[in-house]
């Protein structure tokens, strides 16, 4: 079996993060959001992984990612001219596909738990698609499934008005060759994108078994400001381990809760209340750093207080005088203030900012 992430598209929703990156490689707890699809099939022993990317960001994201030596595995990466849509995707993703069945990930989705149980079910039950699906309190913004009680899909609808039931398309499948053919006979929709739910509805029309499983774990598709801090809390929380100090740290400084500060690092005068991630060869300096921030490579930050935020590689922030809260802040942004009012700050920025 073989593994393709999608990575290419064009990332509108998270702008104006994503005109500095790929949305793929947006940290949560400080690891590109991208690799933890990689480890997820990786660990359900899928190694021979195809990674389709855009032309504007495919660079960045090979570079960032590598041959897969890492992970263990086997990366070849694709590229997709244009974002014409996921069943297209895997269109062009053919001739690395071959005649194998496949788990398609969705780059910028992070799932909860095991692959491993999916792909026994697809494989014993010699399925041609197997899709994942999770109640969501607003079935209207997301593909839809209907589904009998036995677990055999209906009906699939794109971002319904009238939804069939509560149950989202989460960003992971499990197809055979079979899906090439249904790709092969179906239309562009009315956005211009070949769409995998128009394939998939094409096998479920065409009587080909097509059965669904629920995903008890969180599922965050991090397309969105919001579900990048909710996903950047949940990480760090299940996922961060017991303190580990590389950097260095000065008597004046205090540290509680679960906090890794990477090599090269320093803090002076700070109080950091974990859990919190901070990155290498980073200075804080009188600082504050709340739970649940993640703080990337070669950040500076100086006379701040901070609390669940995120912050990119190569940022400055200085001198601001109010708690920073539920802030995305991006690579390289430099934040300063002149003295001034406000209570809390949010940003969500990846620009210069200077307030005054
Ligand atoms: P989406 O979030 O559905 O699309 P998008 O990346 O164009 O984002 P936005 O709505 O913010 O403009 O894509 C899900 C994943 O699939 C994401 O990782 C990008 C990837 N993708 C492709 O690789 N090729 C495509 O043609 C499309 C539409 C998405």
């Amino acid at each position: 079996m073989k593994g393709l992430i999608l990575s290419g598209g064009k990332g509108t929703r998270l702008r104006p993060l994503t005109y500095t990156g790929a949305k793929q490689l947006v940290p949560v707890a400080n690891k590109p959001i991208l690799w933890y699809g990689i480890d997820s099939l990786v660990a359900a022993g899928i190694t021979d992984i195809g990674i389709v990317v855009s032309p504007e960001t495919g660079g960045e994201i090979e570079a960032k990612t590598g041959k897969g030596d890492r992970f263990g595995a086997r990366l070849t990466y694709i590229q997709q001219t244009s974002p014409d849509g996921l069943a297209h995707a895997v269109k062009i993703a053919r001739p690395f596909l071959q005649d194998k069945a496949f788990v398609m990930y969705l780059g910028d989705n992070l799932i909860q738990g095991s692959l491993g149980n999916f792909l026994k079910a697809f494989q014993a039950k010699t399925l041609d698609a197997l899709i994942l699906l999770k109640s969501v309190p607003n079935p209207t913004a997301f593909g839809v499934a209907d589904v009998d009680a036995q677990g055999r899909v209906l009906h699939l609808v794109e971002k319904p008005s009238q939804p069939p039931s509560d149950l989202a398309l989460v960003g992971v499948y499990l197809f055979s060759p079979q899906i090439h053919i249904a790709i092969d006979q179906i239309r562009p929709s009315a956005r211009g994108e070949l769409e995998i739910t128009d394939a998939i509805q094409h096998l479920i029309d065409t009587q080909k078994p097509v059965e669904a499983q629920t995903l008890r774990g969180w599922w965050l598709d991090t397309g969105k400001k919001d579900n990048l801090l909710e996903a950047n809390r949940i990480i760090l929380d299940e996922y961060l381990g017991a303190s580990a100090i590389a950097g260095t740290v000065d008597d004046q400084s205090q540290i509680s809760g679960r906090v890794t500060l990477g090599a090269g690092s320093t803090l002076v005068n700070c109080t950091v209340r974990g859990p919190v991630i901070i990155g290498q060869n980073c200075r804080l300096e009188n600082c504050f750093v709340g739970a649940y921030s993640s703080i990337g490579d070669q950040v500076t930050l100086t006379d701040i207080e901070i609390d669940h935020s995120v912050v990119l590689a190569g940022a400055r922030i200085e001198g601001i005088r109010q708690r920073i809260v539920d802030s995305l802040i991006g690579q390289r942004a430099q934040l300063t203030m002149a003295p001034a009012r406000p209570r809390a700050l949010r940003f969500w920025s990846a620009m210069t900012v200077k307030l005054s």
